[in-house]
């Protein structure tokens, strides 16, 4: 069952009914002002770090759920009607949400009266503007009621929710004209206020939210509404909002727009203030006017529209397959960029509280942006790169605001250090820029200890390497990529933390993952070695890479499949010889990756055995079979219920490595195979039973052995944006960049017999035409004349590449 279709053509996923299974959302804004939108109009918006900067309250677990957000009310002859049907629930006779690239925009209609609202985040401004269009649809003229309204959060969403003594007595606003200012701490320490103005006459407001709802009211039914008595209050500590009221009359078939501006100010020292007490306004006032009419407004969506349509252009292919076209040219590049600005911190699953930006998650989450943004992707390299320790260790997260590693999450994931060479790598094989490796870096955030971006690759490969246990394999640490396989950690108390609790590092709980990380990384920082300067150190690493390779096949092959792990007693994890668990999914497609055990036949009888034991309708589960008892010597793994999350859903970030898998054994159908089972535009028939948006991926889909199979959660913030893209460009479709040029090599199910692709790559555009012959004779021409290999090689100056390729 479907809720909605896909407009290719607008690049939109039209929602046709607000009864969707879950909120599905969309994200609005580009670089500091963000903002979550459900199809509801639900969600919040935040300033740059969805925990200290938190604009507009939400309500987690909220019953009923998704309540809030952007709150709008028509009253027309006593029907109070919303919009985007919330917070009012009255139902509509007409309904859409269109969720675009960077906006979300609402069509609705109600006894004669239309309503056109689009939210977007302007470029370039500390913004989300709401630009409503009511239009009388009716014969008689109709006098209406509109009001507006959002719920400020006293900032740090933290103690927002929990240090009521203090918050109850903080909260401060001033009004003036159409815009209501929260200025709560702004008088201490606090350099920054925020805004909720509209650009028309208001008739009444108020900014205490006892006020406005009533002594029990609620935001589905505002006291002051229906008695029509705004209190025009102003709030004074307890819980400070922001509405406004309108009286809009409108003659037969008459439209009028209100812009209404949601802002963020920052202002310093003298400019603080107006007078004693008084806010300075200016920065919102130029706002106001910026903003003032519909023409700036829809100036403004022009502008985005086009930065998307630059964003995307980078990668576009057109095939046989219009639900491939649609991931890859607009879905699924947009969700990497919003991975890239929200990390793991804030959607409807990830409160926004707890996970800034996540090491791991974000140098991969670089593997799926740098074509579109590289600039940027560089700055987060760096970033990253700086909360990492001397011994090439690294925070596992850190503050987006303050750029700070978090000492709760701690240290000691010891496939983090690789994944910095991992998007190094990507980065100068995209952009040819390899400066960025003498750039100098901090370790730790101390100035002091800065050295080149280079040398911090060199002590993460040097830390696994002076890392390895008995076997020789690199050892585990907290976790691997798998957070919840907590190997050091034996936590027995409820209260702890599964993967910061004591007992860390038994010398010798060893990962076969991380050891295939270390082939695949360790290979290109080698080549990053010899290509910029340093043959000896790249002669050395290749050495221990060929002995990494030695020990996965003599201690990591189980028979039919690659070992996960030995737990820190020495035993397997992850093999026939297991009661549970026997078989997981990472090793398989990592090994194969990196090109471990492709000649032995190994590779090849791993990922038959993943078709096996793991493969069900909705993609490819972690591990089978789950585990049905806690084991404190596995950790976190075995405390999800059988067939959820890392214990055996299909955890949708590893599924792309045994695409590329398929691919490193040129086995192009089983490839595309395990693409489309994941894919969202490939499931959207089913939507009902996966519930969660069908245009971008989840981080998991319950797992055969859960009551819910084939329901996906936690959507938006996951890894698998990143490498589901690389799986389908890079390997099936095949184009990806080398360090020289572009490389072409595709790896095609046989029901794709050609596709165009037009890449953009170091400024040049590349046009590229495979015909898939299934010959066996690869063959490809440059403007005509071929080459010999399947490499196009970069030549500065260039403009154009017009690229034939033959399979
Ligand atoms: C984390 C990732 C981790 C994955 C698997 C996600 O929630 O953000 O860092 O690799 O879970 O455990």
């Amino acid at each position: 069952m479907k809720y909605g279709f896909f407009d290719d053509s607008a690049m939109e996923y039209v929602i046709q009914t607000p009864q969707t299974p879950l909120p599905w959302i969309n994200y609005l804004g580009n670089s500091a002002f963000f903002s979550l939108i459900s199809n509801t109009a639900g969600g919040y918006s935040f300033y740059r770090d969805a925990k200290l900067r938190r604009i507009t309250r939400y309500r987690y677990n909220n019953v009923p759920t998704d309540q809030g957000g952007r709150c709008y009310y028509i009253k027309d002859a006593g029907v109070l009607w919303s919009p985007a049907f919330l917070p009012c629930k009255t139902p509509l006779d007409h309904y859409r949400c269109r969720h675009g690239l960077g906006y979300t925009a609402f069509e609705s209609e109600k006894n004669g009266v239309r309503a056109d609202m689009t939210c977007f985040v302007p470029l370039n401004h500390l913004c989300e503007i709401n630009s409503l269009t009511l239009t009388n649809t009716s014969q008689s003229e109709k006098k209406l009621e509109l009001f507006g309204a959002v719920e400020w959060c006293l900032w740090n969403a933290t103690d927002d929710a929990q240090n009521f003594q203090r918050n109850l007595n903080t909260g401060e606003v001033e009004v003036a004209g159409s815009v209501i200012y929260h200025k709560t701490e702004y008088r201490e320490r606090r350099n920054h206020y925020t805004f909720f103005g509209v650009n028309a006459p208001t008739s009444g407001f108020d900014t205490d939210r006892e006020t406005f709802l009533g002594r029990f009211g609620s935001w589905d039914q505002p006291g002051a509404i229906l008695s029509g008595k705004m209190g025009n209050s102003i709030a004074n500590g307890w819980a400070p909002i922001a509405c406004h009221k309108l009286e809009v009359a409108l003659a037969p078939g008459e439209s009028k727009n209100f812009v209404f501006l949601l802002g963020y100010a920052e202002l310093d020292g003298a400019e603080k203030w107006e007078s004693p007490s008084v806010i300075n306004k200016l920065p919102a006032r130029c706002m106001m006017e910026q903003f003032s009419t519909q023409e700036a407004v829809e100036q403004s969506l022009v502008e985005l529209a086009l930065h998307w349509k630059g964003l995307l252009a980078n990668y576009q292919v057109s095939s046989s397959d219009e639900k491939l076209d649609r991931m890859v040219n607009i879905w699924n590049q947009y969700q990497c960029m919003v991975t890239y600005n929200m990390s793991r911190s804030a959607s409807y699953f990830e409160s926004g509280l707890g996970r800034g930006m996540g090491f791991r998650d974000s140098c991969q989450d670089i593997l799926g942006f740098v074509h579109m943004v590289p600039q940027n992707a560089r700055q987060r390299i760096l970033d990253i790169a700086a909360i990492q320790f001397e011994d090439g260790s690294a925070y596992h997260q850190y503050q987006p605001l303050t750029k700070r590693g978090n000492t709760e999450a701690g240290y000691g994931f010891n496939d983090d250090p690789l994944w910095l060479v991992a998007c190094t790598a990507a980065y100068i094989r995209e952009t040819g820029d390899h400066a960025i490796l003498e750039e100098m870096v901090p370790f730790d955030n101390q100035a002091e200890k800065s050295k080149p971006l280079f040398e911090h690759l060199r002590r993460s490969i040097r830390y696994i390497l002076s890392h390895t246990g008995p076997h020789g394999l690199p050892l585990i640490g907290r976790a691997d990529w798998n957070d919840c396989l907590n190997l050091n950690c034996f936590s027995e108390q409820p209260d702890e933390s599964f993967q910061t609790c004591s007992n860390f590092e038994s010398g010798k709980a060893e990962s076969i993952f991380i050891a295939a990380m270390f082939v695949k990384y360790g290979c290109e920082y080698a080549e990053l070695c010899s290509r910029f300067g340093d043959e000896a150190e790249a002669a050395e690493i290749l050495g221990h890479v060929q002995e990494m390779e030695q020990i996965v096949l003599n201690h990591g092959w189980d028979g039919q499949w690659f070992l996960r792990a030995y737990d820190a007693f020495g035993n397997k994890v992850g093999s026939h010889e297991c009661e549970e668990g026997k078989i997981f999914i990472e090793p398989q497609g990592f090994c194969a990756m990196a090109g471990i055990g492709i000649k032995e036949g190994h590779a090849e009888k791993a990922l038959s055995s993943v078709q096996t034991h793991l493969l069900n309708d909705y993609g490819i589960e972690l591990l089978a079979p789950c585990f049905t008892q806690y084991h404190k010597e596995l950790g976190e793994i075995t405390s999800y219920p059988p067939g959820y999350k890392e214990n055996g859903s299909v955890f949708c970030h590893s599924n792309p490595w045994v695409t590329i898998a398929f691919a490193a054994v040129s086995d192009g159908d089983s490839a595309y195979d395990t693409y489309r089972r994941i894919a969202p535009a490939f499931t959207e028939e089913h939507s009902e039973i996966r519930r969660t948006e069908p245009y971008v991926y989840a981080q998991t889909i319950a797992g055969r052995s859960a009551a819910r199979y084939g329901e996906a959660k936690n959507s938006w913030l996951t890894g698998t944006a990143a490498w589901g893209f690389v799986s389908v460009s890079q390997y099936i479709l095949g184009i990806r960049p080398g360090f020289d040029g572009l490389i072409v090599e595709p790896c095609l199910p046989s029901r794709i017999t050609h596709f165009t692709v037009t890449r953009q790559f170091r400024g040049a555009i590349y046009r590229i035409t495979v015909h898939n012959n299934r010959s066996g004779q690869y063959r490809l021409l440059l403007d005509g004349s071929p080459l010999t290999t399947s490499y196009i090689p970069f030549t500065e100056g260039r403009a154009e590449y017009n690229v034939e390729v033959f399979l």
